[in-house]
């Protein structure tokens, strides 16, 4: 139960109630209506054809695409990586609603309260580490940063700092403002030993402020201003420092009105890129590139930029990048830095027209591929020819899209020299086998083999399910069933708390409200799977005596397995015995009208 634990359940319902949800996800989807419903390209996967259903009437959305779905806070989460009470201040705001702060148990408050803390920490972090760096103190790391080329008007806009060479000089910064030493802790700013008390994490470093796309400070990278080791530190995982879903500069890189998002590995290659004008760079936080990075970057482009390093370490983390920008349907071009080592030094030694020219002149992803791959073998050598090109022809067999992989299948050819219509036909032969993976990723609900019993028990559930939503699309179902069916008789645990918690609404509004259940459940998936249920909307075309006969049989055989377990645990009482066997034998008899 998400909800309780930091705003009472009313304020939560309230928030809600004032913050429609096509409204709300209109601001990030253009929505187009369509009866009852609106659709749009699902926001969270790729797709060329609407899936993506939002619901006024239920004030839910679900894909029948990718399987997401939720209520407007689940979206606010989803889509602006919020935390649930954040998602709550966010929408409370936005209707001009002023949260109780007493609402909150004291350990919940704590609890919300830790990730604004840490905030403010950093904040007022970053604010001390850029005044010690325009003070007497910082002359060092001034001087540093403009040997590197940097103006003051891009220290300002990065927020740039130093960190002062006494190893607790921050630690008393905080302390003076009033922070404790536990919080202090928790931020990930100052380190703690028995012996010898609070010390700064970062000391004698030039400082890099890393702001989230809502232009909070979540954490801190630190260079040190000479060729000492580590050369970079950064701030370790905290509750609000996640590495794997945020990037460096995106929160500027998402104004820009450059095409594309370019990635680069470096800070200081994101920092000089902004300088240049290309003010839609981004990098990764001293690791690999990752999925959910891609996700975070999908909302504000469709054509991705390498710009990684041009040394064999850059050049193997952009073919992993690829692969993973493939996964995400993402467009990726490599740009290449040759002679340079990496974006900054191209920058410093031929400057913006030339860095220009290099995007420009970007190669495509696959054809990037392909050549890293030529340079291990021997062309010469027909053997190795023949590998070769076998293993190009497996690349180009995973590019979906049937006119774009001809048009590769063409370039390839001509570019090494094989023959087109061999290429082709190599192609067309491993294009099979990668359909049938694809085929597997999407049906993969699919078992090749299913028991009867398993065939069984899941047509049970889906019993269940389809109850659940004649439930919600026909209310009138709760006065009909009220004496015939009920929570309990629902096996799924799940169903069974939906629609006990569709009862009560019904019975105290006389109305449903789905859209609040889902506050109830507090992981992503559940929330997919709850939304799915209650999302599905019917063809109400069918006659009245057909939605008779179909919920008469859904009712009949979730009574019946409910009885058949109730039979099993009352075995040994003979009472009970008999009068299960009662009821269970009106089973047959049911009919229910509507
Ligand atoms: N990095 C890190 N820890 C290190 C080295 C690197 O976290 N010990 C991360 C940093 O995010 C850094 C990126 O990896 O920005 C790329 O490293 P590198 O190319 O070595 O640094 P540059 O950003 O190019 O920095 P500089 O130009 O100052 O050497
Ligand atoms: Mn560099």
């Amino acid at each position: 139960m998400i909800g309780s634990v930091y705003y009472a359940d009313e304020v939560i319902e309230e928030v809600m109630s004032r913050n429609d949800i096509v409204d709300i996800i209109s601001n990030y989807v253009n929505l187009k209506k369509k009866g009852n419903t609106y659709s749009a390209c699902c926001p969270f996967h790729h797709e060329k054809t609407p899936s993506f259903h939002v619901s006024r009437e239920k004030q839910m959305y679900h894909c029948f695409g990718c399987g997401v779905g939720g209520n407007v806070y689940t979206f606010m989460m989803e889509h602006e990586n919020f935390s649930f009470p954040e998602a709550v201040e966010a929408l409370a705001q936005r209707a001009g609603i002023s949260l109780p702060e007493q609402s909150m148990t004291p350990e919940a408050k704590k609890q919300a309260d830790i990730r604004n803390t840490i905030k403010d920490m950093n904040k007022l972090a970053a604010g001390y580490f850029h005044f010690l760096l325009k003070g007497e103190h910082g002359n060092l790391a001034m001087e540093y940063l403009k040997q590197r080329g940097l103006s003051d008007e891009t220290i300002n806009a990065f927020g740039l700092g130093y960190s002062d060479k006494y190893s607790d000089d921050l630690y008393k910064y905080l302390k003076s403002k009033g922070y404790q030493d536990d919080q202090l802790k928790e931020s990930g700013l100052v380190k703690f030993d028995e012996k010898y008390g609070g010390s700064d994490r970062f000391w004698n470093r030039v400082m890099f402020p890393i702001v989230d796309v809502n232009n909070r400070v979540i954490g801190f990278g630190g260079r040190v201003m000479g060729d000492a080791k580590p050369k970079y530190i950064n701030t370790q995982d905290t509750p609000v420092f996640d590495k794997s879903r945020n990037l460096y500069g995106l929160n500027l890189a998402k104004k820009s009105k450059r095409q594309g998002i370019i990635f680069c590995e470096g800070y200081m290659d994101v920092i000089s890129m902004h300088q240049a004008g290309f003010d839609n760079a981004v990098a990764s936080l001293g690791t690999a590139l990752t999925t959910g990075q891609v996700n975070l970057i999908k909302r504000f482009t469709n054509q991705v930029y390498l710009a990684y390093d041009s040394d064999e370490a850059g050049t193997k983390a952009a073919l992993r990048a690829l692969e993973i920008m493939r996964e995400f349907e993402m467009p990726a071009r490599v740009i290449s830095l040759k002679p340079y080592k990496d974006p900054d030094e191209l920058i410093q030694a031929e400057g913006t027209e030339a860095f220009e020219k290099r995007i420009e002149q970007a190669q495509s992803g696959i054809m990037f591929e392909i050549h890293i791959l030529e340079q291990q073998y021997h062309l010469e050598d027909p053997q190795e020819r023949t590998l070769f090109q076998k293993e190009a022809a497996k690349r180009l067999a995973l590019i979906m899209e049937p006119l774009e992989r001809a048009n590769y299948v063409e370039s390839v050819a001509q570019v090494y020299k094989i023959d087109a219509n061999n290429l082709k036909e190599m192609v067309t032969q491993y294009g099979v086998s990668a359909m049938n993976r694809v085929d597997n990723r999407v049906f993969r609900d699919q078992q090749p083999y299913v028991s009867k019993e398993e065939k069984k028990a899941n047509n049970l559930l889906k019993a269940e399910r389809l109850l659940i939503t004649w439930l919600i699309n026909e209310n009138r179902l709760f006065d009909i069933l009220k004496n015939v069916v009920e929570p309990k008789d629902f096996y799924e645990p799940v169903y069974h708390d939906i629609v006990e918690a569709l009862f009560a609404q019904y019975e105290a509004e006389k109305k449903v409200n789905p859209a609040v259940i889902l506050n109830r459940y507090q992981s992503k998936e559940e929330h997919d799977k709850v939304s799915a249920i209650m999302q599905q909307d019917f063809d109400m075309a069918i006659s009245q005596e057909e939605k008779s006969k179909a919920i008469t049989d859904l009712v009949k055989s979730i009574k019946r397995r409910s009885m058949e377990h109730r039979l099993e645990e009352a075995k040994g009482d003979l009472l009970k015995t008999s009068q299960l066997m009662i009821e269970k034998s009106k089973i047959d008899k049911l009919i229910i009208r509507i």
